[in-house]
């Protein structure tokens, strides 16, 4: 199933910051949350017709406590609290995914710490075709 990727680092960054002090992420680096809650990743992503999509985000948490984040699209929550858990090292990424509608045209998907711990470190986030909401291949 077709789906488009958008680099964390080139989203719009609210207390977080482009690293690239560890390895496996793609393009030219990934985003490393400032450990504060509040802190944020704002992609915007562009859809053809309105519809569910499965939002996918690449992330590593070095950690064995989970960094829990809510998503937004345009504002409204989408996922409260998705679990952000360890993955082994700050250089192993994994996945978490959630379905949610999108409008056509332009849409604002947003990614918030919600503990002081702030968000993991993200690579990217895979928004998969309009109304194809299988978790794409990463
Ligand atoms: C370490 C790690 C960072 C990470 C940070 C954190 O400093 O090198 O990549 O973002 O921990 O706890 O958030």
């Amino acid at each position: 199933p077709a789906a488009t990727d958008y680099q964390a680092e080139d989203a719009a960054l609210s207390q977080a910051t482009v690293a690239t002090n560890h390895t496996g992420y793609t393009g030219t680096g990934f985003v490393d949350y400032v450990n504060v809650t509040g802190s944020s990743i704002e992609w915007t992503v562009s859809a053809a017709t309105a519809g569910a999509s499965a939002l996918t985000l690449r992330y590593a948490n070095g950690t064995t406590i989970n960094r829990p984040m809510d998503i937004s699209v345009n504002g409204n929550v989408v996922a409260n609290d998705l679990a952000f858990g360890g993955t082994g090292s700050w250089d192993t990424w994994q996945t978490a995914t959630v379905n949610a509608d999108l409008a056509a045209g332009s849409n604002k998907i947003r990614a918030t710490a919600t503990t002081d711990n702030g968000g993991p470190n993200v690579d990217r986030l895979s928004v998969s075709a309009h109304g194809d909401t299988e978790r794409p291949t990463v």
